[in-house]
C-alpha cells in the first residue's frame, strides 16, 4: 500500500471521433513528469453506463465505475462543451454515484470554441453539490488555436505552465482532504 495520491484523469466525451483521449493523454504525460501522485486515465466509455434508472442496476460497469471513483483521491476532468454545458455522458456518469465523490479535489481542463468555459462552469456547480473541491486554475483550450481542423490536438506551449499550476492545486487539496475521509470511515465503524 502506497501513500501516494491516486488521481484520475476523467474523459468526459464518448462520441465516435472524440478528441478527449488526445487531450487526456497530453495531460497525463505532463502529470507523469511530476512525482506527486499516480495519475491514470479513466474513460467513462469503458464502463458502458446505462442512463441512470433505466435498468435494474446490475450491469457490471456500474459497480466497476463505483469502485474506480471510490479508490481515487482526486480528479482532473477533461471537459468538452456541448450546447454550453458538459456532455450528457459525463453528467450521467457523475449522477450514478454520490458518496464516492465526497471530500475529494478536482481540476478541470476544458475545450471548445470559447475554451469550453461554459461547460466548465456548469461542472463547477455540480461539483459543489457532490462535495468536490474544484480548484481555481483552469486551463482552457481553444478549438481554433489548439487543434488543427478541430480534430488534431496541437496545444500551444503556454498551456503547460497552467496544467502544472492546476495539478499543484489538485494535489495539495487532495492531500488535505484525505484525512477527512479517513476520520469519516472511523466514525462509521464506531
Ligand atoms: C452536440 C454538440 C454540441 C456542441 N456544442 C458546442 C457548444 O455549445 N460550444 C462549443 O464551444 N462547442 C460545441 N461543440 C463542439 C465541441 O466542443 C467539439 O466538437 C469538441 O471536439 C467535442 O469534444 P469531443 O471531440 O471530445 O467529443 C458541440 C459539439 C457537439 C457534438
Amino acid at each position: 500500500m502506497t501513500n501516494k495520491l491516486n488521481i484520475g484523469i476523467i474523459l468526459g466525451s464518448t462520441r465516435d471521433g472524440r478528441v478527449s483521449p488526445q487531450v487526456g493523454n497530453w495531460v497525463k504525460e505532463l502529470a507523469d513528469s511530476r512525482d506527486d501522485a499516480n495519475y491514470q486515465i479513466v474513460d467513462i466509455m469503458e464502463y458502458q453506463l446505462p442512463f441512470l434508472g433505466t435498468t435494474d442496476g446490475t450491469e457490471p460497469g456500474i459497480a466497476a465505475w463505483s469502485e474506480k471513483i471510490n479508490e481515487l483521491d482526486g480528479f482532473v476532468f477533461i471537459v468538452q462543451e456541448y450546447n454550453h454545458g458538459m456532455t450528457g455522458a459525463l453528467k450521467n456518469a457523475i449522477d450514478h454515484l454520490r458518496d464516492e465523490w465526497h471530500d475529494k479535489a478536482a481540476g478541470i481542463v476544458s475545450y471548445g470554441s470559447t475554451g469550453g468555459a461554459r461547460a466548465a462552469e456548469h461542472l463547477r456547480g455540480v461539483m459543489g453539490e457532490l462535495k468536490v473541491a474544484d480548484v481555481r486554475v483552469h486551463p482552457t483550450l481553444s478549438l481554433f488555436t489548439d487543434f488543427e481542423n478541430f480534430s488534431d490536438f496541437k496545444p500551444a506551449d503556454m498551456h503547460e505552465e497552467n496544467i502544472h499550476a492546476m495539478l499543484d492545486q489538485v494535489s495539495a487539496w487532495s492531500t488535505a482532504l484525505r484525512p477527512i475521509r479517513i476520520s469519516d470511515d472511523v466514525n462509521v465503524e464506531k
